[in-house]
Formats: C-alpha cells, sequence, structure tokens
C-alpha cells in the first residue's frame, strides 16, 4: 500500500513536470527571440494543405534537368530571385537565422519559425504595426531547407498530381522559403490556413495595403501567376527592405518585372 503511494506520488509529479515543460517551451519561442537551430514539430494548428506533412515520402523530388533553369549567384542578396527558372544551391542555408518575436499557430521548435534577422526584425515591427490597428495576424511558415522543401512538394505530387502540385509548390532548390526572407501570415478568421479567402479577409487586406511600410511585398499577387509562376497567395510576404518594397508596390509590379527576370 505505502508502495502504491510512492508510486503514485512520482506519477503526478513526472506529469506535472511535463505539462510545465510544454508551456515553458511555448512561452520561450513566442516571447523571446532566439537563435537556437532545432527541427523538431508539435503543430497545434494544421498548416493546410498547402504546408506540412511529416509522414510523407522523404524522396527527393527528382528534377528535370532543364537547361533554362539556372543557379543564382548570391542566394544571400537581398533581391535575390528564386523561381521556376532561378535555382538556390541545394546546401544553401541562410546565415544567422532566427526566431522573430511574434504569434505562431504552432508550439515547439521547428524549423518553419526560423526566418534571417533583417526578415526577423521587420517582421516584428510589420505584426506590431498591424496589432496597433488591430489586427492580429499569425506567422505560419517561414525557412525551410532543400530537403524539407522536397517531401513536401513530394507530398503534394503524390496528392494532387504534378500538375496541380507546380501551381502552389516550389520544387526544392526553387523555393524563396529556403532564402530564408519568405514568410506565410494568416489569421484566426481563416483558422489559420492558407487559403486566398485570406486575401479577402481584414487581415489579409491589411497585409496587402501595408506590408510594404515593413519592407515586405505579397510575392505572388493576384493575377500574375503567368509571371511568377505560382497561383495567388495573399499569405505569402517576402522581405526585400523599405525602398525595393515601396517601389514595388508603388508601380504595381512583381518581383521578377521589377528586377526584369520576366
Ligand atoms: N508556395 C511557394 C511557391 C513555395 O512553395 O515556395
Ligand atoms: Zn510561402
Amino acid at each position: 500500500m505505502k508502495k502504491a503511494l510512492i508510486f503514485l506520488l512520482f506519477l503526478i509529479i513526472l506529469i506535472g513536470c511535463q505539462a510545465q515543460d510544454k508551456v515553458f517551451s511555448f512561452q520561450t519561442a513566442t516571447n523571446h527571440r532566439t537563435s537556437t537551430f532545432e527541427t523538431k514539430s508539435t503543430p497545434i494548428i494544421n498548416d493546410s494543405k498547402n504546408e506540412d506533412n511529416e509522414n510523407e515520402s522523404e524522396d527527393l523530388a527528382k528534377q528535370e534537368s532543364d537547361p533554362s533553369v539556372v543557379e543564382v549567384e548570391d542566394p544571400s542578396a537581398l533581391d535575390v530571385v528564386a523561381n521556376k527558372k532561378r535555382m538556390l544551391p541545394a546546401d544553401y542555408v541562410p546565415e544567422n537565422l532566427v526566431v522573430p518575436n511574434v504569434p505562431f499557430s504552432f508550439s515547439g521548435e521547428d524549423e518553419k519559425r526560423y526566418v534571417r534577422e533583417d526578415t526577423a526584425s521587420a517582421l516584428e515591427e510589420l505584426f506590431a504595426g498591424a496589432s496597433e490597428e488591430g489586427i492580429e495576424l499569425v506567422a505560419i511558415s517561414g525557412y525551410r531547407s532543400y530537403e524539407r522543401q522536397a517531401v513536401l512538394y513530394n507530398h503534394y505530387v503524390n496528392t494532387n498530381g504534378k500538375e496541380y502540385a507546380d501551381k502552389f509548390s516550389a520544387q526544392p532548390g526553387k523555393s524563396e522559403h529556403q532564402t530564408g526572407l519568405s514568410m506565410d501570415v494568416s489569421a484566426a478568421v481563416v483558422t489559420y490556413s492558407l487559403v486566398q479567402d485570406f486575401g479577402n479577409t481584414t487581415e489579409g487586406e491589411w497585409l496587402k495595403n501595408n506590408a510594404h511600410q515593413y519592407g515586405f511585398i505579397i510575392r505572388y499577387p493576384e493575377g500574375k501567376s503567368h509571371i511568377t509562376g505560382y497561383s495567388y497567395e495573399p499569405w505569402h510576404i517576402r522581405y526585400v527592405g523599405k525602398e525595393m518594397a515601396k517601389e514595388i508596390y508603388g508601380q504595381d509590379v512583381t518581383l521578377e518585372e521589377y528586377l526584369g527576370y520576366e
């Protein structure tokens, strides 16, 4: 009887410690910028079909050899363009990846929390500016390694077929999420999902009209898929710095048009 009581007490203490750890790790990740880089995932809200599925084949997507695809010269440049014609080196990992101090849709450590340091500062300003106007945004997905992009892309091809997958998912090496300059953003009103309806919400409208003030552009605007190569993604913002972002917004052009990469 005494042994059973001691065992029960031990169990209660153990469960209590684990619960605290969980809360603590979430607060750590959301309230303090950290540069520790680990890859674990504990999503509490599904990232929608455009995002994660950890259980799929980890085979790297086989890239067709296409002589018109070039490797970018400087993947760390603020004006780098990664798209269907311009690839990043497979082993490129940006320096200074950090976790921005903004709310995320999930708890736990994950590489998708990270962005470049310059992007993190600008993102924190953007989220604070939005919040001051009563707009509560949530970060969904930032940096993605080449390997992770391969897993995602393969999953969409297996699930939806290549033609459909190619409209919203980049092949590994061709996603600008690998640059650490991008973040997918959503809001409670669309249950933190990455859907085109987000563009019609107050939050999505705010992002479209104000992102440039903080150095970001809507990278895949509506009606420009023949230039960008991807369907409208009102949730995907890309850091280019305030000067370039304001010009791109003012001229109502894509990054490809602005830089002459059409
Ligand atoms: N959804 C964008 C195109 C990507 O996969 O990088
Ligand atoms: Zn994105």
